[in-house]
């Protein structure tokens, strides 16, 4: 029904991903399989809502309305189980500046936050651009997955007074279990920190696992979190920025209004709105191919390490269009994997140092491409490294 196998030809059109190759990578011949946006088509039925609302002549400021709203509320429920309130929605231009609002809203300057590396660099930067103290419980890794140290994290918490949470967690692909969330929530509960859960990735779930936003676990949770959600990594529109907040907690959720306020970003802009509503509205079976899709991606890249017994190891992604690998049996450094990749596999990957600790041994490529791509990339991957 839906055709994930076409090449859409994406250099000169203003992609980071493949229009910045030259200054990511120091050349262009490379298949550029970094940034976490997709190869694939953005569904028709949005492409067709942002074509006709661009048809009429006129782009002036513009309202996001009942519909838009209400196309958040009913994808939630559907696809999460959980029904929140129309006023309980934040817009946000983008998950990463909501981050540093919560930052500038909720914290001062020596207060620290916590995150869990390897961790989605801008974690970090958010709290560091704004003088707070990035408080650091790396993950165990151990028998080719990852957990976390719940007593290191007790630990950190009492220290802190925001907790970035990445749920599913990006780079490693983690979907946190009940039990996982209700730890995490009790012992931030305990420590009076407010958790910022960043569930950007949460429609993207692999079949037979679940995602649970870590605010369903309870009232007393929901009191103390902010759920940051969008349609961007779901259905390819990051350019739109387009986001929402979902904050239960009357307090929580003025002070971050009033942070956005005060920048006069809230307005967005008017094919954003269209593109989320369209998307929301239309798109449950799309994510479904979607993710057998890049299931299927998965298989390949799984089954070319396993049949060149590769020294290259799969840490198996539960959610996410990308797969975190550990090179740390090719017994290279960083500098010297991530040469190889380039030029020698001519792959454009990102580089497990940038997600911080832990994130050293590690390359994360995304698998959101079409399937000739994905397989031609994991050909050339174990060759190099055989
Ligand atoms: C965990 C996570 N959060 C946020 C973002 C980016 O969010 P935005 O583009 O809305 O700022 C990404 C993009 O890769 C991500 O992986």
């Amino acid at each position: 029904m839906y055709d994930f196998d076409k090449i859409v030809e994406r250099e000169n059109t203003s992609s980071i991903k493949y229009d910045m190759r030259m200054q990511m990578f120091g050349k262009e011949d490379i298949t550029p399989l970094w940034v976490a946006d997709m190869d694939f088509e953005t569904p028709d039925f949005v492409r067709e809502a942002i074509v006709k609302r661009a048809q009429h002549p006129i782009y002036g400021y513009s309202l996001r309305g009942e519909t838009y709203t209400n196309s958040i509320i009913d994808w939630v429920e559907r696809k999460h189980d959980w029904k929140i309130n129309e006023d309980w929605i934040v817009f946000s231009p983008g998950i990463v500046p909501a981050l540093n609002f919560a930052t500038l809203a909720l914290t001062k300057p020596g207060d620290a936050i916590l995150v869990q590396p390897p961790v989605y660099f801008p974690f970090f930067t958010a709290a560091t651009d704004h003088d707070r103290i990035l408080t650091e419980s790396t993950l165990i890794y151990k028998h080719g997955g990852y957990t976390i140290d719940f007593d290191d994290f007790a630990a950190k918490a009492k220290y802190a007074k925001l907790f970035f949470f990445s749920s599913p967690h990006n780079p490693t692909g983690r979907v946190w279990t009940r039990e996982e969330l209700v730890q995490i929530a009790s012992i931030c509960l305990d420590n009076d920190v407010i958790i910022v859960s960043d569930e950007i990735h949460n429609d993207l779930i692999f079949p037979n696992k679940k995602h649970i936003p870590i605010a369903t676990i309870s009232d007393e949770i929901a009191d103390i979190t902010i759920t940051c959600i969008a349609p961007s990594k779901t259905f390819n529109l990051a350019g739109m920025a387009t986001s929402s907040l979902i904050i239960s907690n009357h307090n929580l959720r003025e002070k971050m209004q009033t942070i956005i306020d005060s920048l006069h970003i809230s307005l967005g802009n008017v094919f954003g709105a269209i593109a989320s509503e369209a998307a929301y509205t239309h798109g449950y079976d799309w994510v479904i191919a979607l993710m057998e899709y890049v299931s299927g991606n998965l298989d390949v890249l799984r089954s070319t390490l396993i049949s060149t017994n590769s020294r290259i190891k799969l840490v198996e992604p539960e959610a996410t269009y990308m797969a975190w690998l550990d090179f740390n049996d090719t017994g290279y450094d960083d500098d010297k994997i991530k040469n190889i990749i380039i030029n020698e596999a001519k792959l454009g990957l990102s580089h497990g140092p940038i997600f911080g600790v832990g994130g050293s041994g590690f390359q994360r490529i995304n698998l959101a491409s079409p399937r000739t791509i994905v397989s031609s990339a994991s050909d050339r991957l174990c060759k190099v490294f055989k």
